[in-house]
């Protein structure tokens, strides 16, 4: 694994904000994997205000969400879908035809799963896996278990995670959908790249132990130490500790 860490989350948005803008520019028509959450807000906020001055082409992007959570889709409070249409979606000039989400509300949830490891592979694959990091260690909601799922399946989220979550349901645990839809372990690993991102302190034991830890279904995260082309960046928070 390749660790790069920065001073704070907006030289590192910043710094990622720029290899990607670039990787578009060197391939038109790149897949990208997103991830939602807290920690990709600034890189995204960056990659908008960056292609708003008009310096990306996103015509033929194309993207695919990590996960999505049961029950939500379009439209609704609280979704990915919403999620990414306000933090980058809406704002940049990318093909509705070419953003890829998992669709929350599909009446059969297996036929969606697998709808959406064909439309992957009909890609062409993932260039590039973001990712953030739970303080659990799941990545997309890949959760801490006796054992792991390798391609998209409906996820049953550990109480953390739906407490991590509350915040997109104006903190009413409650209403944190119990269910989500994400991509497997082995949907993530076959991306040509993955760049991981953990910023703040809460997230430090995660990080070391998907670093420096064993390969185990107990941090989800620690399966990337297989993977050849992977890169980490941390903020001081999330770097401290670090062997
Ligand atoms: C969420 C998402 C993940 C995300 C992680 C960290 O539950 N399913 O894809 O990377 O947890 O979220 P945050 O960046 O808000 O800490």
């Amino acid at each position: 694994m390749n660790i790069e860490r920065f001073d704070n989350e907006d030289v590192l948005a910043s710094t990622l904000a720029t290899r990607l803008i670039e990787a578009l520019s060197l391939k038109p028509r790149i897949v990208l994997g997103l991830p939602t959450g807290r920690t990709p807000v600034a890189l995204y906020r960056e990659i908008r205000s960056r292609s708003q001055r008009g310096h990306v082409d996103w015509s033929q992007v194309r993207t695919f969400n990590l996960d999505e959570f049961v029950g939500l889709g379009a439209g609704d409070e609280g979704s990915y879908c919403s999620y990414m249409q306000a933090e980058l979606f809406s704002h940049v000039r990318i093909e509705a035809i070419n953003i890829g989400m998992l669709d929350g509300r599909a009446a059969n949830l297996a036929a969606e799963c697998a709808r959406y490891e064909r439309a992957i592979e009909d890609a062409g694959g993932i260039d590039i896996q973001l990712l953030g990091i739970g303080a659990n260690g799941h990545i997309g909601f890949n959760e801490p278990g006796e054992a792991l799922e390798a391609e998209t399946h409906v996820a049953v989220l550990c109480a953390e995670t739906r407490a991590a979550n509350a915040g997109l349901f104006g903190g009413d645990l409650s209403r944190v959908p119990t269910h989500a839809l994400s991509m497997g372990m082995a949907t993530i690993l076959h991306a040509r790249e993955i760049v991981l991102m953990a910023t703040g302190a809460e997230k430090s034991a995660a990080v070391a132990e998907m670093i420096d830890g064993p390969i185990t279904t107990r941090v989800p995260a620690s399966f990337l130490q297989v993977h050849s082309r992977v890169t980490v960046m941390l903020d001081r928070g999330a770097g401290a500790r670090l062997a």
